[in-house]
């Protein structure tokens, strides 16, 4: 044999043995040198200058930055709302800077689970169907979809509210429905914007103790927030100032070794 596979040494007994190492995962996100620079006739705003950003699967991160800093424009890009002016994304080892919407649109629904500070549930569906929906755009079955929606609203502790409408339900309820809504496909990624910027205090402390629960199954949850208290509840700090991630320390923009699926 010529040993074009590369893998076997001549050398070496060629007995199975049994993998002690897993093949190393690739990062769930990856960001290299993201531009993302908005224009309006003559004048150009450049909102993110050479964004570089690794995650980890199971990483629990929050990007904090002031008002104008370009956390929005971030997440958009996260989340694959939009792409980068230039620069590379790669999301779960997939090249998505060069999408078109339509696969876009694919990829966050496979991909990712949102959860805005707006909740964004549809106010005349029930709670199950909200969860459900995601499933539907999925193409899971029907069958499927209200059981694994009931589960998933089960574990963000609603369980009794079913059939409740957005409107009928507390503030930190329609959240944990929204949750509930990102956790349903199980996706990637958790991206969260402000979870907590429409809840008060007692509702805030809720949601972010359930996102920590998230991040505690083995989920990587990003959390984009000024909120320096809701921000302290992440394992790993980035900030963004004038559309570039400061060095808070060395490798602070290097996944954390301390995950937990690392
Ligand atoms: N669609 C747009 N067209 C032109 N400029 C934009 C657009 N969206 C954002 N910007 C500019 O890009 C920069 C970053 O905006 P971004 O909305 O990302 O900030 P932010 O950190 O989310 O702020 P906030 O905390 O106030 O929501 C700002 O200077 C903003 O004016
Ligand atoms: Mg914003």
């Amino acid at each position: 044999m010529s040993g074009a596979s590369g893998f076997v040494d001549a050398g070496e007994p060629t007995a199975p043995v049994a993998r002690a190492v897993p093949a190393p995962v690739a990062p769930v996100i990856e960001l290299d040198d993201v531009w993302k620079t908005y224009r309006s006739g003559e004048l150009a705003v450049d909102a993110l200058r050479g964004i570089s950003l690794v995650v980890g699967g199971g990483e629990y991160v929050a990007v904090m930055g002031p008002s104008g800093s370009g956390k929005s424009t971030l997440m958009h890009i996260l989340g694959c709302l939009d792409v980068p002016t230039s620069g590379s994304y790669r999301l779960a080892g997939e090249a998505v800077d060069r999408m078109d919407e339509q696969e876009l649109a694919h990829v966050r629904n496979r991909r990712i689970g949102f959860v805005f500070q707006q909740f964004n549930l549809l106010p005349s569906l029930s709670a199950l169907d909200n969860v459900a929906l995601p499933l539907a755009y999925a193409g899971v079955e029907r069958s499927q979809r209200t059981g694994r929606a009931r589960a998933s609203l089960e574990r963000v502790g609603l369980g009794d509210r079913l059939v409740h409408r957005p409107g009928e339900l507390s503030g930190g309820q329609q959240q944990r429905v929204a949750v509930a809504r990102a956790l349903v496909t199980e996706p990637d990624l958790i991206l969260a914007d402000e979870p907590t910027g429409n809840l008060d205090s007692t509702s805030a402390e809720d949601v972010m103790d359930l996102l920590g629960e998230v991040h505690e199954s083995g989920r990587t949850v990003v959390l984009i927030t000024h909120d320096h208290g809701v921000g302290a509840a992440a394992e790993r700090t980035v900030h963004l100032l004038d559309g570039q991630l400061s060095v808070a320390g060395a490798g602070a923009n290097e996944p954390s070794s301390e995950g937990p699926l690392r």
